[in-house]
């Protein structure tokens, strides 16, 4: 039985999410809302109680008025100024309200199965799959629902990792078997990106080829009634008190926007670890779950400045390097984000006794939580050593290996 929603309102909160997270891993289902939502929309979603979060005296207009207005409906309400004790909420949730908590990675899957079924009916669906976990999982549960509906279309635009191509064709293509199109576009986007230095420039060529790769693929697959997106909660909720703050990344998966479907956004209620969850029951493997983040350019921004295929080909084998050694050393897990840049600058090396003028690779991996902020993961010096012994080994073209040692901010996570 579905049992009615926990809703919380936000009254310019600093991090609005924290107290939904507490709830939901008590396995209670709650949505967060700005204060401001109209009371016909709040008694739709027919709340069983409210938290309201946010400054003690809030500075948003009207706030006293709502939260008296509120009050006045007769369901529990817990307030918490800017602190969030997870016990406190807890009580409130459990013993003063009596949530029985039984919203479960299973319940939500049957659930959702049950409604993409309502939705699409024996309509057609369109999925454009990079292999990153949310595209990933939306496509799995969305295959869950419909199966053949369903096709799936992988652009593969040469700058993923190593051996990724071929993981979406193993794990979807083959194990999932669902119907998926790959597209080998590598050389239509290098040649593109050609002579192009500017990084932005770059994400812009990337992001705008891929959406006429995808919008040429989709007219051959003729009518298609609703596209897929990997919308996740985080993407659409945003604190009242952070209003404007927006990232600019340019995403590979912007959509072509004359394009007529209907948009399917099976995850636009759930957090990353709850989309990570869903997956591993769907039966995506752990691994390809609980990956690192992975930006929509790929390595084309770990490539500074022009991309030639050269480089590509050494970051690519660099980090493979890298990967395989943080998984050795049983690090993956300990660290956000680990990878390889190719700066694009030689050096003087020797190798077998002689001279080498070659590139050079940098290693970077740091810590952080939501990628706004990081600091540099100090990776044992043997490690390093280990690293930096194996590519310039084993990567021909590379004779020096470089560690970057600079929080988020001053630089960024990527190099550019
Ligand atoms: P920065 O470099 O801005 O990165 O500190 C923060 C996080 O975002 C990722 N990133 C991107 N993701 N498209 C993406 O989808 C992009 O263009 C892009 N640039 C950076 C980066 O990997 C890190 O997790």
């Amino acid at each position: 039985m579905k049992e009615q929603p926990l809703l919380i309102l936000d009254f310019g909160a600093h991090n609005n999410q924290q107290v939904a997270k507490i709830s939901r891993e008590a396995n209670v289902y709650c949505e967060v809302k700005p204060y401001n939502t109209s009371l016909e929309i709040i008694k739709k979603m027919n709340p069983k109680a409210f938290i309201f979060i946010g400054e003690e005296e809030s500075t948003e207009p009207d706030a006293a008025e709502k939260k008296t207005g509120l009050e006045n409906l007769g369901i529990p309400v817990l307030e918490l100024g800017n602190q969030k004790e997870p016990e406190q909420v807890r009580t409130f949730i459990f013993d003063r309200c009596g949530f029985s908590g039984n919203w479960t990675t299973q319940a939500f899957i049957d659930d959702m199965v049950e409604q993409i079924r309502a939705q699409v009916g024996v309509k057609k669906v369109l999925c454009a799959l990079s292999g990153g976990v949310d595209s990933s999982v939306a496509a799995a549960l969305v295959h869950r629902a419909v199966g053949d509906q369903l096709t799936c279309v992988f652009v593969n635009h040469g700058l993923m990792r190593k051996d990724e191509p071929e993981q979406v064709e193993e794990i979807f293509g083959k194990q999932f078997n669902m119907k998926l199109v790959t597209i080998d576009a590598a050389d239509r986007f290098l040649d593109k990106l050609a002579g192009v230095d500017d990084p932005e420039k770059k994400r812009k060529i990337i992001g705008e080829e891929f959406i006429r790769v995808f919008e040429e693929e989709s007219r051959r697959l003729g009518k298609m009634d609703f596209l897929v997106q990997g919308t996740i909660y985080p993407d659409i909720i945003e604190s009242v008190s952070n209003k404007g703050v927006v990232k600019s990344h340019h995403n590979v998966g912007g959509l072509p926007e004359d394009i007529d479907f209907e948009l399917l956004e099976p995850l636009k209620l759930l957090f990353k670890d709850e989309v990570r969850e869903v997956g591993e029951a769907l039966g995506i493997p752990h691994e390809q779950v609980w990956r690192q983040p992975f930006p929509g350019p790929g390595l084309g921004v770990r490539v500074v400045g022009e991309i030639t295929r050269e480089k590509l080909n050494y970051v690519r084998k660099s980090d493979a390097i890298l990967r395989e050694e943080i998984k050795n050393a049983g690090l993956e897990k300990s660290i956000w984000q680990y990878f390889t840049v190719c700066p694009g600058c030689k050096s003087v090396g020797v190798k077998n006794g002689k001279r080498t003028y070659e590139q050079a690779i940098v290693l970077r991996a740091i810590l952080s939580s939501d990628a706004m902020t990081a600091d540099v993961a100090e990776l044992p010096y043997s490690l390093l050593t280990t690293i930096a012994t194996r590519i310039v080994a084993e990567v021909e073209g590379v004779n020096r290996v470089m560690y970057d040692v600079t929080p988020k901010p001053p630089s960024t996570i990527e190099w550019e």
